[in-house]
């Protein structure tokens, strides 16, 4: 038989003759450049190469929004019907390419990166949309997760380790921490002899007084006045950023000097008090002996006092929780449920800001980034008087930033948020889903992830913390007899 030129099956083969070289010529050429692409990453870029691309194509393609200065052109703006200032704002409250290290820990920042690479939803899309070069190719993304040491794949957990139980201390340190636990149950500390550091953080209530707001020192009525916010717990606060919702204490030493000093906690109010503290103390031969033994001539002072509590509060560490095993190769530590809801809590973003080993304290974020935190937690006749932030530094830009609180221990820290408004795990897990993520839910998934933040209670003096009674931490001289 032979080929008639006019024949169908002469163009056909013809045809797909073409259509397989095409193949083929498309397949080599995507393989090719995907290929060039990774040797130049891998084997031919320095890393300081590597930094300078990545770092371009940030500078090209992010800081249009998330850059220092951002301008915005009203004439684009006015055509996106005001959308090319929401992303900004939105990018500048979230994320800022220089860091901020009076916000948040570097760390953070790269975690929040490592997501929006993981995620692909960086620049957002009705801007590339408009901004055809603007989208990250898969090739920008490798060299930006190379530069900054972040893994190239999606959705590995590079947020949370399991944290470390405190270091065992020299027999130096060991007086320290024990003379620092006995000021941490002393109610001299109060002018009432009736308030100690233990009242509102109660060690066998996951550090917290379980109320919505603490109960200090009487008023002019005589009853208890009531702080501003909720008091967070005191476990594994070490390492956060710095101390406080607004964070105005640098670290835990300064933060023991506020409370004695808080008129409405511990009822002193001026520097100068700290005179009678330590006179009161001064009465107590074990106590002056003890500062002797650790401190030398520094004597009983503010600076001593509150050096020993901090030293104390270095050991409220808690490891050991289900989920830590699970972090350390032991799959049958937690549920399946909880499984699942650790799925759903890094797939949501929640471990970016709760991250590290104390599960958050390493940043201050809006509290209103998709819609506002006070509105949903609070009722409707809500009084609010803490701004975030914004209180310590009085900068405008920080209104409603928090600093982000642990959530170690969680599950026995009711009531929750700086409001103290919600007695619920389930509702906050909820209210967090509506305030901070901006993906549906569904009922099952608060449950599971509700369900996993109960498996990070952990262990404090070799038992759990939901099974501490006031004889396992209490100093003697303060456990009041059993009658
Ligand atoms: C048109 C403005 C715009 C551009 C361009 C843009 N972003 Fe964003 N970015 C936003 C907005 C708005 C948000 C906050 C809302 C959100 O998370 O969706 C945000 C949030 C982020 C966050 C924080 C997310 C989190 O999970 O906490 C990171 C990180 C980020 N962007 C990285 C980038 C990177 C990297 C680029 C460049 C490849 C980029 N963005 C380009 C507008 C922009
Ligand atoms: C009357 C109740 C009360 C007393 C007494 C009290 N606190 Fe607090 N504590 C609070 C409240 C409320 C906050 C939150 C205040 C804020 O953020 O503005 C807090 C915050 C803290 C924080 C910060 C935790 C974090 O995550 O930022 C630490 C640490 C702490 N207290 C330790 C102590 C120590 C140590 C003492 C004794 C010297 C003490 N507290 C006495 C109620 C109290
Ligand atoms: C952008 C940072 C950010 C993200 C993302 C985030 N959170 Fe939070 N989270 C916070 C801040 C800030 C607070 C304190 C808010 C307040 O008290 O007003 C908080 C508080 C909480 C609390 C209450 C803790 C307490 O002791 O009062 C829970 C529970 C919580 N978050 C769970 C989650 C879950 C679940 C997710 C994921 C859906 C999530 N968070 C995502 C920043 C974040």
């Amino acid at each position: 038989m032979k080929f008639q030129r006019t024949s169908p099956l002469f163009y056909g083969t013809v045809l797909l003759g073409v259509c397989g070289v095409g193949a083929v010529v498309a397949a080599l050429s995507i393989l090719l450049t995907a290929n060039t692409d990774d040797v130049k990453l891998y084997t031919q870029m320095t890393p300081e190469q590597v930094k300078q691309e990545a770092d371009a194509i940030i500078q090209a393609k992010c800081a249009n929004c998330h850059g220092t200065n951002p301008t915005v052109n009203s004439d684009l703006n006015h055509l996106s019907f005001g959308l090319l200032q929401k992303h900004v704002d939105g990018a500048q409250r979230s994320w800022l390419i220089e860091g901020d290290t009076s916000l948040r820990k570097k760390a953070v920042d790269l975690l929040k990166l490592y997501r929006t690479l993981s995620k692909q939803h960086m620049p957002p899309t009705s801007y590339t949309m408009v901004h055809w070069g603007s989208r990250l190719t898969p090739y920008d993304a490798k060299v930006i997760a190379k530069a900054y040491g972040l893994p190239d794949d999606k959705n590995t957990n590079v947020f949370v380790v399991p944290i470390d139980p405190a270091p065992t201390p020299s027999a130096d340190q060991l007086a320290k921490i024990e003379l620092g636990k006995l000021l941490y149950y002393d109610p001299r500390l109060s002018t009432t002899n009736e308030i100690s550091c233990a009242s509102c953080h109660d060690l066998t209530k996951g550090g917290t007084d379980n109320k919505p707001k603490s109960e200090g020192v009487p008023g002019a009525d005589g009853k208890p006045q009531l702080g501003g916010v909720n008091a967070p717990t005191v476990f594994n606060t070490a390492n956060h950023i710095c101390q406080f919702w607004d964070g105005r204490a640098a670290n835990l030493k300064e933060q023991a000097g506020g409370p004695p000093l808080n008129p409405v906690e511990m009822g002193y109010a001026k520097p100068e008090d700290w005179d009678d503290i330590s006179a009161k103390l001064a009465q107590d031969q074990d106590l002056v002996m003890r500062f002797a033994a650790v401190f030398g001539d520094r004597g009983i002072t503010a600076d001593t006092i509150t050096e020993a509590i901090a030293a104390f509060e270095e050991t409220l560490v808690t490891p050991d929780s289900p989920f830590d095993l699970y972090l350390n190769g032991d799959e049958n530590a937690i549920t399946p449920d909880q499984k699942a809801g650790w799925e759903t809590f890094l797939a949501h973003g929640c471990a970016t800001c709760h991250s590290g080993a104390a599960m958050g304290g390493g940043s201050f974020e809006y509290i209103n980034t998709f819609s506002d935190l006070r509105s949903q937690a609070a009722p409707a006749d809500y009084q609010e008087g803490a701004f975030g932030r914004m209180d310590f530094t009085k900068d405008g830009k920080h209104k409603d930033m928090f600093r982000v609180p642990t959530l170690r221990n969680v599950a026995l820290t009711a009531p929750y948020f700086h409001t103290g408004s919600v007695d619920k795990l389930e509702d906050a897990v909820r209210i967090m889903f509506a305030t901070q993520s901006a993906t549906p839910v569904t009922d099952k998934d608060i449950t599971q992830v509700t369900e996993f933040l109960k498996s990070l209670t952990g262990r404090y003096n070799g038992k759990s913390l939901d099974e501490l009674t006031p004889e396992d931490v209490t100093p003697a001289k303060y456990l009041t007899p059993k009658p």
